[in-house]
């Protein structure tokens, strides 16, 4: 998974075509339209009340594809709270130099006005003493996982080879490691159960909470928690290969072509972020929390034009990202004053 979607030039993100949106292979929420980069605005509005609008505000965004996130939270923040934009440093964090090339040249208007880094990757981020508002769309799902299926009674580890000239699966048994997170999540030893694993993420929140000393971590991705993830009843499994908007049968063929995703385990955020001394908000559904963001908007006594209203039913209608996405809130060392309306009841 790492090698086709990573690989320098021609992994699927790594190649620099377009991938979001509808020109490439999938919709994103950000690629719905600005209305998700206004919500996120409002909460960093929220974070820099509760911390007194401090003097200098770092944002950091990871796998920002081309800045339009980035670029509709600053048009936002240019709008409805221009005293913030001076304190303001934001953070990219790209590997792809195409794809650092591409922010850049969406993000023009802003960088004349605000500090703007680019890193290769988190661990290139300096340490950051000043209050920082890190956020994701759609990244975790696309860090690597291990497949693992039950089968004759034991666990194995699904790997990919090659016969004549094609790729396939190939089982071995489980390693310690991942028995080890297997009986972590109470996966069910059914025969035939297939499911995956994310080692990657418990470094990822470690490293990023050596990064932030006090400030929120946002992610937004389509995930479950780990006891909705791996029940029996989800017994295939949720690795998915996608391409020109289909989802295709075989996630071995077409490498680097094709997106190979799947879903988030909420839980393992959850409780090693607790462990790194996060607090969690959510995780929610984008239709509870986006729609509690937006209340002051739905609420103003203008009506809000068509567009608005439309970019917004994409983000919170269940037949769109509603339900399949969902925004969880790691806090660290904020006030108690911070309430974050996106899961506040
Ligand atoms: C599904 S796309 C989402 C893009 C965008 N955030 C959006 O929501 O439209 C996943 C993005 O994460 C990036 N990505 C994956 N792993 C990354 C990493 N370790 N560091 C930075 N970006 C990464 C990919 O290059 C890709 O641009």
């Amino acid at each position: 998974m790492e090698i086709c979607l990573y690989q320098q030039d021609i992994g699927f993100y790594s190649s620099g075509k377009t991938r979001t949106g509808t020109q490439g292979d999938f919709l994103t929420p950000v690629s719905t339209g600005p209305v998700l980069g206004q919500l996120l605005s409002l909460q960093i509005t929220e974070l820099a009340q509760s911390l007194r609008n401090p003097t200098s505000l770092h944002l950091a965004e990871q796998g920002a594809d081309q800045g339009h996130l980035a670029l509709d939270i600053l048009s936002s923040l240019a709008q409805s709270a221009p005293h913030l934009l001076s304190s303001l440093h934001l953070h990219l964090i790209e590997p792809s130099p195409v794809l650092a090339q591409q922010q850049k040249h969406s993000l023009q208007p802003f960088l004349s006005k605000i500090t703007i880094h680019w890193h290769p990757d988190l661990a290139s981020l300096p340490s950051l003493s000043h209050p920082t508002y890190f956020y994701s769309c759609e990244l975790l799902d696309s860090f690597p996982v291990r497949m693992i299926r039950f089968f004759t009674g034991q666990w194995h580890e699904r790997f990919v080879t090659r016969i004549s000239d094609r790729w396939v699966w190939i089982d071995q048994p489980a390693s310690p490691e991942l028995l080890t997170e297997i009986h972590r999540w109470s996966i069910p030893p059914i025969e035939g159960f297939t499911a995956e694993i994310r080692l990657p993420i418990s470094p990822w929140l470690t490293l990023l909470s050596e990064k932030i000393e006090q400030g929120a971590v946002l992610t937004l991705d389509y995930g479950l928690p780990a006891a909705d993830l791996y029940h029996p009843s989800r017994s295939a499994g949720t690795l998915v290969a996608l391409r020109k908007h289909t989802s295709a049968s075989d996630p071995l063929s077409c490498p680097g072509e094709q997106d190979l995703t799947a879903h988030l385990n909420f839980s393992q955020l959850v409780e090693d972020g607790l462990k790194l001394g996060f607090q969690s908000y959510g995780p929610h559904p984008f239709m509870t929390a986006l729609t509690r963001q937006a209340a002051p908007l739905l609420h103003d006594s203008q009506p809000l034009p068509e567009k608005w209203t439309r970019n917004f039913q994409h983000l919170v209608h269940p037949n769109f990202f509603g339900q399949t996405h969902l925004a969880l809130l790691q806090t660290k060392n904020l006030p108690a004053s911070f309430r974050p309306s996106m899961f506040s009841t």
